[in-house]
């Protein structure tokens, strides 16, 4: 795989197979109406001069310096190529092109995530496992050019995606086989991967005893039980500041008595999307073996409308010991939340950062392109921000000025778990907010990212990049990661 910008604006692999071949791979390149588009691939077959029986020549843009929009075009157009042509190993080289203000790291990195995505399938419900996505078994990045970015990048890209991949997988399993304990099995399995994780899972009495009332509130109309999932890795010292994720993990959302129409009601199982990329963030942190201790909390239930279940208007107690009203069932996410990012604070953490398919109103703010980003703390919001500009996992920073929590006053409690129709995913941040005085926070409402709809139905993994480019950059002192 060699990048061109046109049949005679060639990237330094495409220039020599140009010159071993006497020109001959500028003027087939030409005759096949190759202008350089990016996306656009082309396949080449017993090139004179050269080693390599089918090359395959993929357009990155005309210009020289290529956006990373046109790099990642060219990246997936080529992995898909690959698949048709049927290819059993390939050698990339399209990392050799410059990518606007990135590095070679930056780009081999890229290169590997999007190969190992466009393999992904979910096939485990399907009773004719149908045959393999690709027959790809090796795919090479030559690393003399840069020795120490290209193996960097590969370890890094590998890790990333395979802790994308276990989001996927989580996300993609229906309510019936990816419940509360479905989930707490596979925190236990992970442990059991890796040495430097522990998993622990509370149950509902543990939970009671903890005043967890307001997660508890939400498991009522439910047959499956509850539990807090807690999973610990430990890459560094005991004195040095965790960093904490806490995942929203409703493995089904039914909106409870405040039930939701039918329509796309299915895609409610997504709603453990929050907890899913936590658990990719810790899949791929343990692989790296980063410097640094991670906690990741991930509160799981169901909400179900059956007959104990939670009412409107009904008050229960948090653990902070705030009372809540709850006005409408199906602001159910917030209600897990706010006991785990109490509980998160026993870890006297570094940051915690919540991760939630918390509102359809982010989905209807900011659509598929960005997850929704709130902090007290604007530090940790650039820092955030960057993590997902780097990661090409984007987030956009919303408000979170006082005025918006009065939407939020109650007659009966200490406040309601929802305000008006207006602001809907700000109002919601800022029910958390009231939980997260006693650290530096952020939340992320992954609503609208998480997954797709439609034909591509399925989990994208989003935000796990953001969270693990967050997770390495703060291990940047220890470890060397090439700056862009
Ligand atoms: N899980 C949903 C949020 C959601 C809705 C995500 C649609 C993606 C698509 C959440 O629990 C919810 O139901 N939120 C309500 C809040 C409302 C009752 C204040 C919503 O967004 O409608
Ligand atoms: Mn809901
Ligand atoms: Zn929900």
């Amino acid at each position: 795989m060699v990048a061109a910008h046109g049949p005679r604006r060639l990237s330094p692999s495409a220039q020599s197979i140009e010159a071993a071949s006497n020109g001959v791979l500028s003027q087939w390149l030409g005759s096949s109406g190759f202008r350089g588009d990016a996306g656009r691939t082309v396949v080449l077959n017993d090139i004179p001069g050269c080693r390599a029986r089918r090359v395959l020549v993929v357009g990155c843009g005309k210009s020289r310096t290529v956006s990373e929009a046109d790099y990642r075009r060219a990246t997936r157009a080529a992995m898909n190529a690959l698949g048709s042509a049927g290819a059993r190993r390939a050698c990339c080289y399209l990392d050799e092109v410059a990518v606007a203000n990135r590095s070679r790291y930056w780009a081999t990195r890229q290169s590997v995530e999007t190969a190992l995505e466009s393999v992904y399938r979910f096939e485990r419900c399907k009773s004719d496992a149908k045959r393999p996505a690709t027959r790809l078994k090796v795919l090479s990045f030559p690393a003399d050019e840069d020795p120490e970015a290209v193996p960097a990048a590969l370890e890094d890209g590998a890790a990333i995606a395979q802790g994308v991949r276990l989001a996927k997988d989580l996300g993609n399993l229906p309510g019936n086989i990816c419940t509360p304990s479905f989930l707490a099995d596979e925190a236990r399995q992970l442990a059991a991967r890796h040495d430097a994780v522990e998993t622990t899972v509370r149950d509902e009495a543990e939970l009671e005893r903890l005043g967890m009332g307001s997660l508890l509130s939400v498991a009522r109309g439910s047959r499956e039980p509850a539990c807090l999932i807690e999973m610990q890795y430990r890459g560094a010292p005991r004195s040095q500041a965790p960093t904490v994720l806490v995942g929203k993990g409703v493995t089904f959302d039914s909106g409870g008595i405040s039930i939701k129409p039918a329509g796309a009601m299915d895609e409610m199982k997504f709603d453990m999307c929050g907890a899913a990329s936590a658990f990719g963030a810790v899949e791929a942190v343990a692989s790296l073996g980063l410097p640094m201790n991670l906690i990741a909390l991930a509160p799981a239930t169901e909400n179900l409308p059956g007959g104990s279940a939670t009412k409107p208007g009904d008050i229960v107690t948090s653990m902070s010991g705030q009372t809540i009203e709850v006005l409408n069932t199906d602001a159910e996410g917030r209600l897990i939340l706010c006991d785990a990012l109490t509980f998160a604070s026993r870890f006297k953490p570094e940051a915690v950062i919540d991760i939630a398919t918390l509102t359809g109103a982010c989905v209807i703010a900011l659509g598929a392109h960005a997850s929704g980003l709130f902090s007290n703390d604007p530090e940790l919001a650039q820092d955030l921000l960057g993590a997902g500009e780097f990661a090409g996992d984007r987030a956009w920073a919303m408000p979170l000025w006082p005025e918006y929590a009065e939407a939020l006053e109650s007659n009966f409690a200490d406040v309601a778990n929802v305000g008006g129709r207006e602001a809907g995913a700000v109002t919601a941040a800022a029910f958390l907010a009231r939980f997260a005085g006693a650290f530096r926070w952020a939340h992320l409402d992954v609503a609208g990212t998480a997954w797709r709809s439609g034909k591509q139905k399925g989990a994208t993994g989003r935000p796990v990049r953001l969270l693990v480019q967050y997770l390495l950059d703060r291990c940047e002192d220890s470890r060397s990661k090439p700056a862009a």
